[in-house]
């Protein structure tokens, strides 16, 4: 067999109640905690409270949504001024991931471009300061993965920054934090998080402990999506919380496949990410296994998703794809013209997603045109 890794946050509290237990860990990480959150989570500033009670200084940074850029340089000069002892990020994939560049970049010189992939080297030449995540979303897996995610507004691109020193030292996930999360929101980034688990599954650089987690999570996460259109649920808050932060461990330590291929030019072009993997993910399990079927492969780990897909949605295996769809139609999930993407460009996506490092991983190789078809079926 082929050899693998296994990287994961050094220390994981999952469950709901751990988040109490946040400010008494930062404080013994240091004194000087910078503070990245989005503007929605108000417990954020009882956090604060707690940590200043506890004699730190604290330093916010307010995240604009998917970090971009200039947003970034503007935050790691910041960081840079405060000289903080750690970073602690609040909120969802997006803000994480701000963090979590911050956390990368701040102790390294120049400017945060150069240490980008695509854009600039790719490297992170010094140690990052150390790292804590708390995902008030269930989606991104941020909190487990290496990589942060950045829009390049002037090349239309999204880029990683990316090194197995920036998984978080710490992942805090409380599912109380994403309770009673807006439903679109709650819809796409849980279809973020099946889609990493389901590609991480069939995907070429799939390992033991990959596989545990998709076969673990990928029905749950499903039945806990179904569940959470219907209405408000704590245990199925708690399930899909756990597929999320599975999602990033897998992610982390195997590849994904067309999907987040796509997902990176698509991107860039400014819809949000969980509804486009939402949008591609039952068009690609398609043409992946009608592609794999014709290639005279083992199809057993399709059939196993579809398997685990169509139990969560109600319907026989054969059915499941076709479920999928009708599903995130229901739910009122966005096309992917409504996710600036339209069909002109689906050549210019379909180059970027050639190039992207997610679709090296894809169970089967897909030609320009394959991938161009996936497009035009969702
Ligand atoms: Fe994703």
């Amino acid at each position: 067999m082929t050899g693998f890794g296994l990287i994961t946050p050094r220390e994981t509290l999952f469950g709901r109640g751990m988040r109490d237990q946040a400010a008494a860990r930062l404080a013994q990480m240091g004194r000087r905690i910078l503070v990245v959150r989005g503007r929605s989570v108000a417990w954020v500033d009882t956090f604060c409270a707690d940590l200043i009670a506890r004699g730190c200084d604290v330093h916010q940074v307010v995240s604009q949504g998917e970090p971009k850029l200039p947003e970034l340089v503007d935050a790691v000069d910041q960081a840079r001024a405060f000289a903080g002892d750690c970073v602690v990020a609040i909120g969802g994939g997006a803000v994480i991931d701000l963090g979590k560049a911050i956390a990368g970049l701040a102790p390294s010189i120049g400017d945060p471009v150069g240490y980008l992939e695509i854009v600039g080297t790719g490297q992170v030449l010094a140690d990052p300061l150390p790292f804590v995540a708390m995902p008030t979303t269930s989606g991104t897996g941020a909190e487990a993965t290496k990589n942060a995610v950045i829009t390049v507004p002037d090349r239309q691109i999204k880029v990683s920054l990316r090194d197995a020193r920036l998984v978080p030292i710490l992942a805090i996930v409380d599912p109380a934090l994403t309770d009673n999360a807006p439903r679109s929101l709650t819809l796409a980034s849980g279809l973020d998080a099946v889609t990493q688990l389901i590609e991480s599954y069939l995907c070429i650089r799939a390992n033991p402990f990959t596989d545990a987690f998709g076969r673990d999570a990928i029905g749950d996460g499903m039945r806990a999506l179904v569940t959470l259109m219907a209405g408000e649920d704590a245990q199925a808050r708690d399930d899909l919380a756990r597929a999320s932060y599975l999602s990033g461990v897998a992610l982390a330590n195997s590849g994904l496949g067309i999907v987040h291929g796509l997902a990176a030019p698509i991107g860039g072009q400014g819809g949000a990410h969980g509804a486009i993997c939402g949008r591609l993910l039952a068009p690609a399990l398609d043409a992946n296994r009608r592609i794999a079927a014709e290639m005279g492969r083992d199809l057993t780990r399709f059939d196993e998703v579809s398997d685990w897909i169509g139990a969560a949605l109600g319907v026989p295996v054969d059915q499941a794809t076709s479920a999928l769809r009708t599903f995130v139609d229901a739910n009122g999930l966005p096309d992917l013209a409504a996710l600036n993407c339209p069909p002109e460009i689906y050549a210019d996506m379909a180059q970027g997603a050639a190039n992207a490092s997610s679709s090296k991983a894809n169970p089967v190789p897909l030609t320009k045109d394959q991938i161009i078809a996936i497009m035009a079926d969702a």
